[in-house]
């Protein structure tokens, strides 16, 4: 495919099968676990696909899209995004090592360093989502990696990347984003030194809230073959009807994003004007006191942001999730359908000072933005 086409005809073209009399514009699904091989003596050959767990070429079309999405040099599919962090951790780190992760990131990821990693003998640091180059003070002797995500998840503080990546460099430390907020479509941290750029694919990709998935693009050869080794002894694979369905949300992606990053922002700048509403934590809406990095290094926003309300009880925080008629209750974003939770009983920091009020997250879906906003404004109204 051309370099110099648009991602929107790129995302249309690419990962297709080759035309032909009565060929389908998809790929076919072709569910295998047992390949079957033309002599015994092709059972021992490196240059072909020899068992289910190796992907089939509706995988391969996928990973090309991510690559091409990320401008990287290969992808690694996995079965969700969470495996999609743990899998390329796992192909980095040693007993002994230590690891820096910002305080800003998602819950499970947290949740595996300081068990599952701890366990293996690696030690989790936490830095604050701002320290930007100043990170270069906590790399040790044997740091072997730094996480970011940007911006954070459920508080939103967006990370000063090329500084990060820089100082990382000059240590020969790897750094490793999820970057699930923009979909690789507002941030392409690959261009600013990231090694590497994950996505929970389960989000904008799949689209459609019915579908788990992840991908990890890598932005050099040496840490790609060593995610690939350590995927093929992990023993990871993943469904290819799951890869079919990613394949399928790609197509769509862009005018989906663009819809409801428009809606997001719409009702974050909305939210800003009301008295209810202490701080709308929404890195695009020009107050927010990160917006200027955001700005530099992002062309756009994503569909999911929070808000600081006013000081509520516990009570009424929730009866005003409960009286949302449009959003559902429910974890993620990047789906058809608006939903809401309420972070504090979630929120877990270790390096920053307590929210004046109770956190709650919106991921807006596809629905007329007037309507989630007078959906917000009477419930708003029900607890205020
Ligand atoms: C920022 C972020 N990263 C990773 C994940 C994990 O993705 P999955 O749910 O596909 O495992 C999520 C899921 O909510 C997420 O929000």
């Amino acid at each position: 495919m051309k370099n110099d086409l648009e991602r929107a005809t790129k995302f249309t073209h690419m990962g297709r099968p080759p035309a032909g009399l009565g060929t389908s514009v998809s790929h076919p699904v072709t569910r295998a676990s047992t390949l079957l091989f033309d002599k015994a003596e092709d059972l021992y050959r490196n240059d072909v696909r020899g068992y289910g767990r190796h992907g089939a070429a509706v995988h391969d079309a996928l990973a090309d899209l991510f690559t091409e999405l990320e401008g990287g040099i290969g992808t690694m599919l996995y079965s969700s995004g969470l495996a999609a962090l743990t899998g390329p951790i796992l192909s980095i780190v040693k007993p002994g090592d230590h690891i820096l992760l910002t305080d800003s990131t998602y819950g499970p990821t947290r949740h595996f360093c300081v068990t599952f990693l701890k366990r293996m003998g690696v030690k989790t640091t936490f830095y604050d989502p701002h320290i930007g180059a100043g990170i270069d003070t906590l790399i040790q002797d044997n740091t072997v990696l730094i996480l970011l995500e940007s911006p954070g998840s459920l508080t939103f503080e967006v990370q000063d990347i090329p500084a990060i990546a820089k100082a990382a460099k000059a240590k020969n430390v790897t750094t490793l984003i999820d970057n699930t907020w923009s979909a690789g479509l507002t941030l392409s941290p690959l261009q600013m030194g990231i090694d590497i750029s994950i996505h929970a694919a389960t989000k904008y990709f799949g689209g459609h809230s019915d579908v788990m998935y992840g991908a990890a693009i890598f932005a050099n050869t040496a840490r790609f073959k060593r995610a690939q080794m350590a995927a093929k002894q992990l023993g990871n694979a993943s469904s290819p009807d799951d890869a079919y369905q990613i394949l399928r949300g790609f197509r769509t992606v862009l005018p989906r994003f663009r819809q409801q990053e428009a809606t997001s922002l719409a009702l974050a700048e909305w939210l800003m004007t009301r008295d209810e509403v202490h701080q709308v934590l929404h890195p695009a809406v020009s107050d927010h006191p990160d917006h200027d990095l955001w700005a530099r290094d992002f062309t756009g926003g994503g569909c999911i942001f929070s808000v600081v309300l006013k000081p509520l009880s516990d009570a009424d925080v929730l009866r005003f999730i409960d009286g949302l008629n449009l959003f559902g209750i429910g974890y993620s974003y990047g789906g058809f359908e608006s939903l809401a939770i309420h972070c504090d009983p979630q929120l877990s920091r270790n390096c920053a000072e307590p929210l004046a009020g109770p956190l709650v997250r919106f991921a807006c879906g596809l629905e007329a933005m007037i309507d989630l906003k007078s959906d917000i404004e009477q419930s708003l109204a029900q607890v205020f």
